[in-house]
């Protein structure tokens, strides 16, 4: 896959997720050189986004129709990433039988169709789910023995994949698994971004609210690198929330102090441990220590 100059910078410049130029040029690159990446981080940050951004750009459609995708599971199997029998297969009915003898999974009907694939939340499903896919990307081909055919990997198929590494409800991915992606980071953006990024999207918001919520977003982000007392830090997708929370709230007659407080519990119940009560008092107390200085 060949991309010029002005493809980089179209890419760079029309993706809806703000300060993560480094890690798009770096996908870019890896793309170029034909090995799938998988993009990885704490959610909320704009994975998917990008994948899809870029996605839609190189299949030459900006209707995101030029690619396929598939959200991983807990329950998906091999099935339903290269296919195998249907289950109707087994039918009494002779015509069902015969009309449903197997189902391609999602990287064989992207193979087929010519699409490049985006595997969306990769290490919720079990690493046994991909045991075909590794085939084929150690290979180069593999066997469909349910229609006795043999796929192989296009020249300049593009894989990208996106993963919270260490989020509860995933698993761990095999190292020979992990051997066939290039991991490449996407983590919280700085506090300037957001600033612009919020600007953009709440321009009516009292900027004491915006300047708290920025300050919330950055001290859970330290307790989360210091020593894990939560399990992430608020994400972008948290900050544009709260803003457009604090917006509306205070269009209504609200005042600032506590519409904070307010959005600054719901996001804090969704990134502290809510199992553990020491980790939602830690949130809260942050966002109240920060609503008394307002
Ligand atoms: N850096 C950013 N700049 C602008 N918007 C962002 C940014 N990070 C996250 N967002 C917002 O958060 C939403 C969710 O992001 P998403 O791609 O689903 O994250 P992830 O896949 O990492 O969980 C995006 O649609 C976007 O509106
Ligand atoms: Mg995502």
């Amino acid at each position: 896959m060949k991309l010029t100059t002005e493809d980089y910078i179209h890419i760079l410049e029309t993706c809806e997720i703000k300060g993560h130029d480094e890690a798009i040029l770096r996908i870019l690159r890896y793309i170029e050189l034909g090995y799938p990446v998988m993009l990885y981080g704490p959610p909320g940050n704009g994975k998917t986004t990008i994948a899809e951004h870029i996605l839609s750009y190189i299949g030459g459609d900006e209707d995101e129709s030029s690619f396929l995708k598939i959200e991983a599971t807990e329950g998906m199997s091999e099935y339903q990433v290269i296919g195998g029998f249907h289950p109707l297969a087994m039918s009494g009915n002779a015509e069902l039988a015969k009309e449903f003898m197997y189902k391609d999974g999602i990287v064989t009907r992207a193979i087929e169709s010519g699409k490049n694939l985006l595997i969306d939340e990769f290490t919720r499903a079990p690493s046994s789910a991909y045991s075909g896919l590794f085939l084929l990307l150690s290979r180069d081909t593999l066997p469909l023995e349910y229609k006795e055919t043999v796929i192989k990997k296009p020249e300049g198929w593009v894989l990208i994949s996106t993963a919270n590494f260490g989020d509860e409800g995933t698993f761990k991915l095999s190292n020979a698994l992990k051997r066939r992606f290039v991991p490449i980071n996407v983590g919280y953006v700085s506090s300037a971004t957001e600033k612009t990024v919020i600007s953009n999207i709440t321009p009516d918001l009292d900027p004491e609210v915006e300047n708290a919520i920025i300050l919330f977003a950055s001290a859970t982000r330290s307790l989360w690198r210091r020593d894990r007392s939560i399990p992430q830090g608020l994400s972008t997708d948290g900050v544009i929330k709260m803003a457009r929370y604090c917006e509306l709230a205070m269009s209504q007659g609200f005042d600032a102090k506590s519409v904070f407080v307010d959005a600054a519990f719901h996001q804090g119940t969704i990134i502290a441990d809510e199992t553990d009560p020491h980790s939602v008092q830690l949130v809260q107390e942050l966002a109240l220590k920060i609503a008394e200085d307002m």
